[in-house]
């Protein structure tokens, strides 16, 4: 059984099947679309929210040096997830490239558990966007009633209609067309982006030198009876939970690594780029970039303009620049921050149509989920399941502790796509790389540790619920995916495929 379990599916096999007729995406996407589209999925809830929650709770000042591990975890994974980008450069992400190198059980848990970063994360940032759009709409006098306001406003029933509103309005625009979505995409992380260097350019102007002292405050003990909330790894160690101080900085990088996410749905796209063997690394390493050094300027400026204790954990950009007499930059921001989260948000969803589309295409889902629209050349079928669902989802959900999921599912495809690469040159070295990971297989080793080590600072009740959902998951494959599974029924010649488990690393 475990030779079924493991095999795999060969890399020329992944490239023939995006050229069935009836499979086969639009191949329309250019190197600079790829960078805007990471930059328009990487900018959002992290910065505009985050950073005021961990500067506060974890990490003061030194929440910039959060960002900068945080950065570091995923420039490792990102040069990783170039080289099987621009060798597999099929739909799918880290599913397709652990089918291609782990095996078929090893896939199918990466397509699982890309559930929990890419509908999870769409949930997640919509509610984000849903909060920023109330207070615009509060600050023109227009209140919704507490009910439709989401989870946190209400008493009893709550759905959050702006959220799940949102979720449905993209789901549109994403049957309609790629084309469509990437031209959206741009003209709005262009405002994105200018509001965040206005951010920087001006508050640079209000910065007081003394807000940076203490830059790492003192090391502080966590109140009592918060056991579970408590990093994995201070448990596991024995040590008294604590926040602030060195280790508060691991603790902010695990948190604020959420504003990273997004960079890997770059390569999500790889089938639908016009020469994806230069364009993906290029794309996915450009975003990630740019991204890291807004995010460092960032948080300088907003911990230099206020005192950590002081900033707000709801608009931490937008009321520091009111805390220094300026409201009028807190309302541009304000705005710029919720035309900006509905790219993320849309760049999320169009993530997981499009794993959901490779997963049923190996018919490890229903087949049903694979056919284009014979017209948009869109997999309109599990975008419109999946867009209903997740609106749902956002409607009914308070975010604060799912973002801790998102981080935990994500961390751990990196550990497995860092894995694969080395696989990958060991069973398959005959394959064309355009992009080769320097260093290997020290760089996917040390990736795989400085994963590993993030994914330890988030609570222990987060890997509780992690445990659950990759249980569930191996479940349903036992249950449905094992014996539908096209190479299992020999439908393609990658049935004759069914390799043993490669060598282990
Ligand atoms: N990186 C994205 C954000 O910060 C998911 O919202």
């Amino acid at each position: 059984m475990s030779s079924t379990l493991f095999r795999t599916k060969k890399v020329e096999q992944s490239i023939r099947d995006t050229e069935e007729p009836e499979h086969a995406l639009k191949k329309s996407l250019s190197a600079l679309d790829l960078t805007v589209f990471g930059v328009g999925v990487i900018i959002g809830t992290g910065i505009f929210v985050l950073t005021g929650t961990v500067a506060k709770n974890n990490a003061g000042p030194a929440v910039a040096l959060a960002f900068v591990v945080a950065g570091v975890v995923c420039a490792l994974a990102a040069l990783c997830y170039a080289e099987f980008a621009s060798t597999v450069p099929v739909a799918g992400s880290a599913y397709t490239f652990s089918y291609a190198s782990l095996g078929e059980l090893p896939a199918w848990i990466i397509g699982w558990d890309l559930v929990l970063e890419f509908a999870l994360g769409t949930a997640v940032v919509a509610v984000g966007w849903s909060g920023y759009v109330a207070s615009l709409l509060a600050d023109a006098g227009w209140h919704l009633p507490a009910e439709l306001g989401g989870r946190d406003g209400a008493q009893g029933f709550g759905f959050d209609i702006l959220a799940a509103g949102l979720v449905l309005v993209l789901t549109g625009i994403l049957v309609l067309g790629m084309k469509l979505s990437a031209r959206i995409t741009s003209i709005v992380v262009a405002i994105k982006v200018a509001v965040v260097l206005i951010v920087i350019i001006a508050g640079a102007f209000f910065i007081t030198g003394s807000n940076y002292d203490p830059f790492i405050p003192e090391s502080q003990p966590v109140p009592a009876g918060g056991d579970l909330r408590a990093p994995l790894i201070q448990l596991m160690v024995g040590w008294a939970p604590s926040n602030f101080g060195v280790m508060g900085i691991f603790t902010a990088a695990s948190v604020v690594f959420f504003a990273f996410i997004g960079f890997d749905v770059v390569a999500t796209a790889a089938e639908e780029t016009r020469n994806p063997q230069r364009d993906m690394p290029r794309g996915i390493l450009g975003s990630l970039v740019v991204c890291t050094v807004l995010y460092v300027a960032v948080s300088i400026v907003v911990t230099g303009m206020q005192n950590y204790k002081d900033l707000s954990v709801t608009a931490p950009l937008a009321e520091a620049f009111k805390a220094v007499g300026h409201p009028w930059y807190a309302g541009l921001i304000s705005f710029g921050a919720a035309v900006g989260l509905t790219t993320v948000c849309m760049i999320l969803l169009l993530g997981q149509t499009r794993v959901f589309f490779a997963m049923s295409r190996d018919g490890l889902l229903p087949r049903f989920f694979s056919h284009v629209h014979p017209r948009f050349k869109t997999p309109h079928r599990p975008t419109i399941l999946l867009g209903v669902i997740i609106a749902i989802v956002a409607g009914f959900t308070p975010l604060s502790e799912l973002a801790e999921l998102v981080n935990i599912g994500t961390l751990f495809a990196f550990v497995v796509v860092a894995i694969g690469v080395v696989i990958l040159r060991r069973t398959r070295p005959d394959l064309p790389r355009a992009f080769h990971t320097p260093w290997v297989p020290v760089l996917p080793i040390v990736s795989v540790c400085a994963s590993l080590w993030l994914m330890l600072n988030l609570p222990a009740e987060t890997w509780i619920r992690f445990g659950g959902w990759m249980l569930l998951g191996v479940v349903v494959y036992f249950l449905y995916s094992r014996t539908h599974s096209r190479l299992a029924r020999g439908e393609s010649e990658a049935g004759d495929d069914s390799s043993p488990r490669p060598p282990a690393v």
